[in-house]
């Protein structure tokens, strides 16, 4: 489970292949699921946020280094060739600062039209 250290720092987090949307938050250090989730973002996550199953990856395109570093189970999957190098867990990636973001296509759900 990542760790989750809250802050009065805001976070924006914007999804460029989702028409751009911003999701704004003024407690940084939550997971990026937490906070698209809380925006009624619809974002897989099968497991429930456990870091067990992958389905929550997002492609990190700026503010990578606003992310704390990847916990073990990014590693594992990582390691196991489930996770590019560009992308995070969005269940495991604790935000610090503003990122953004693509839903890779794997991950998309077929009710929503995303942008190339
Ligand atoms: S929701 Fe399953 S790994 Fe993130």
């Amino acid at each position: 489970m990542a760790l989750t250290v809250s802050c009065k720092r805001m976070v924006k987090i914007r999804i460029e292949n989702m028409g751009q949307k911003e999701v704004v938050a003024k407690d940084a250090g939550r997971t990026l699921l937490a906070y698209l989730l809380e925006s009624r973002t619809d974002w897989m996550h099968a497991c429930g946020g456990k870091g067990r199953c992958t389905t929550c990856r997002a492609v990190i395109t700026r503010g990578g280094d606003q992310l704390q570093p990847e916990t073990v189970a990014e590693r594992k999957f990582r390691e196991q060739g489930l996770l590019r190098e560009d992308e995070r867990l969005c269940c495991q990636a604790v935000a610090l600062g503003n990122v953004a973001i693509r839903v890779p296509r794997d991950c998309q759900f077929p009710h929503i039209r995303y942008d190339l």
